[in-house]
């Protein structure tokens, strides 16, 4: 069944688990997701950015998601919208029958451009007052992602600030998270702890300084009853890396955040882990291995079932690890 991201999150808080949500764009994704899930019984969050909605299609994307709903309907299903850029974009995706919208008021409206904080509660808040009217959750951003050594925001397009951003932009601190969660009654907080969007996060494995679990201990002390999110949570697999290398491609070394540094945050109030990156890795592998292995194969099925396989063990390893087994 579909239902609203405050059930789950509750539900994540009262069992002291969190759930990864994986942006879907296309079927591959959708069936990884729910293959995984229905296998472990785990509940599911699926979040459509604004690109997934340009490349797919806005209606297709929602009949995809509503088709997961109907072929595990045992499955709870939150329908996710990640970043929106605008309460417009909230707006417009509540019309399309989402259960929970991201107010990414983080960033001005252009989805570059860091804004005060009053543009960001304001905004926020007045996502809350109408999505609240209509049964569906919303979840806030304070705080800038990106990398607390270089300053830089991440790869990904279209998402992420642009520019080079100071120390206390990229570290949330506990005054403004208070401040915020007051101001806005979100019922999910993202916050900034030097995670950033895409697959090059760190240049070497990350330590305490740049990955800063402590500040989301300290944020969960002062706020026990919020759920906190972490964005740009991929862990950047290096056997996928060196698997793409190997069949072709030409990716640096990088390094995401550790699933054992994720799960220290889930002790401590995290309930929600984006997760997009490594599923575009997972499958970007398998297809070229495949590719590779298979020269004169053309039936896309066969390596799309491929990618389906490849990223269904990410899956299954994040519902593991976060602890959702059993928790649908
Ligand atoms: O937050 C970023 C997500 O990974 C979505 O990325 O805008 O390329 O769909 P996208
Ligand atoms: P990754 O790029 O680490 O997968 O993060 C995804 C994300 O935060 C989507 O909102
Ligand atoms: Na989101
Ligand atoms: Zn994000």
């Amino acid at each position: 069944a579909l239902v609203s991201m405050r059930q789950l999150l509750d539900h994540a808080a009262e069992h002291g688990y969190g759930l990864p949500a994986f942006n879907v764009n296309n079927l591959e994704q959708m069936r990884a997701i729910m293959e995984a899930a229905d296998q472990v019984n785990a509940p599911v969050i699926v979040q459509a950015s604004a690109g997934a909605r340009k490349y797919a299609g806005a209606p297709f994307l929602r009949h995809l998601i509503l088709a997961a709903v109907e072929e595990f309907p045992h499955i709870p299903v939150v329908m996710h919208q990640d970043h929106g850029a605008s309460p417009d974009v909230c707006q417009r995706s509540i019309q399309l029958g989402f259960s929970s919208v991201m107010m990414d008021g983080s960033l001005q409206e252009d989805g570059k451009t860091p804004s005060s904080y009053e543009y960001n509660a304001e905004v926020t808040r007045r996502v809350v007052q109408f999505s609240h009217a209509c049964g569906v959750s919303v979840e806030g951003e304070i705080g800038v992602l990106g990398n607390l050594e270089t300053g830089e925001a991440g790869e990904e397009d279209g998402v992420g600030a642009e520019g080079k951003l100071s120390h206390d932009q990229m570290l949330t601190s506990v005054a403004d998270a208070v401040r915020f969660v007051r101001d806005t009654n979100v019922d999910a907080l993202a916050i900034a702890v030097g995670t950033s969007h895409g697959a090059y996060k760190f240049t070497r494995p990350p330590t305490g300084e740049v990955l800063r679990i402590d500040r989301i201990k300290e944020i969960h002390a002062a706020l026990p009853n919020t759920h906190i999110v972490m964005h740009g949570s991929s862990s950047v697999p290096q056997e996928w890396l060196k698997i793409i290398n190997e069949f072709g491609g030409d990716i640096g070394e990088t390094y995401g955040v550790p699933v054992e540094e994720i799960v220290e945050g889930i002790k401590h109030g995290v309930r929600k882990v984006n997760i997009d990156t490594d599923l575009r890795l997972a499958s970007t592998g398998a297809i070229r291995r495949f590719m590779a292995q298979h020269p004169s194969e053309f039936d896309p099925r066969k390596y799309l079932s491929k990618t389906v396989e490849a990223m269904k063990q990410i899956c299954l390893a994040r519902y593991q690890a976060f602890g959702c087994e059993g928790m649908a």
